[in-house]
């Protein structure tokens, strides 16, 4: 993956995105703003917020700033915003989750919702995410993590050749991920039915 396929895969996806993976994804938007909550008076960084269809699920009296490297994505959220239902968010920016443009421990919780399989690089997102949150705050990512069932697994990897034209991987380890992040997980739970979706919640130590 790289950010011209990746940019250029959400471009394609922008206009259909919430009709392709709204409800999909739904349950796991829903327990990362749940383990999020309450908001109230929090402020929020999502990382690859993309349509911002997360955005009107927030409480009110947080203060919610997404990111995305993708325009169309962006535009997208900007629309959902102009009905005045997202009262909670404070800014949407284009830029690259791996190289975040905010001061360090400035967010009191940093949230990545189906992103991690998408990056270049997750180990910079990750080390960005954790970077721009307080100490004591909450970090959480929700992601397709590789199965452990055998055919399941060889099929995710059958199909990893597709991932720049799909605009994500298929295969990522779990495992992987967690040593990269070079952190503790403080939780590790499922996110969708069967588990296919889970996800890991850490906590900066103070
Ligand atoms: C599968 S979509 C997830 C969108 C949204 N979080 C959701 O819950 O549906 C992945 C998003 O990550 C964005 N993305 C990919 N790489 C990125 C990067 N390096 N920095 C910021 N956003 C990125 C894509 O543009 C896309 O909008």
């Amino acid at each position: 993956m790289d950010l011209v396929s990746i940019r250029k895969s959400y471009r394609r996806y922008a206009r259909h995105y919430d009709v392709i993976f709204g409800r999909v994804f739904a349950q796991g938007r829903r327990l990362a703003l749940d383990t999020l909550a309450p908001t109230a008076g929090k402020r929020v960084l999502e990382v690859g917020v993309g349509t911002g269809i997360s955005l009107p699920h927030y409480c009110p009296d947080s203060e919610v700033v997404g990111i995305d490297v993708s325009r169309e994505m962006l535009q997208v959220a900007h629309r959902r915003l102009g009905d005045g239902c997202c009262p909670a968010v404070t800014g949407l920016v284009e830029m690259n989750a791996e190289q975040l443009g905010f001061a360090d421990e400035s967010f009191d919780a940093v949230v990545a919702m189906y992103v991690a399989s998408v990056v270049p690089n997750p180990d910079r997102l990750f080390a960005e995410m954790w970077r721009v949150c307080r100490p004591g705050g909450q970090i959480l990512v929700v992601n397709h993590f590789a199965s452990q069932q055998w055919l399941l697994r060889s099929m995710e990897r059958s199909l990893r050749p597709l991932s720049r034209a799909v605009g994500f991987r298929t295969d990522m380890e779990l495992d992987h991920f967690v040593a990269v992040s070079g952190r503790q997980p403080v939780a590790i739970e499922p996110a969708s039915l069967f588990g296919y979706w889970k996800q890991i919640q850490f906590t900066k130590s103070i």
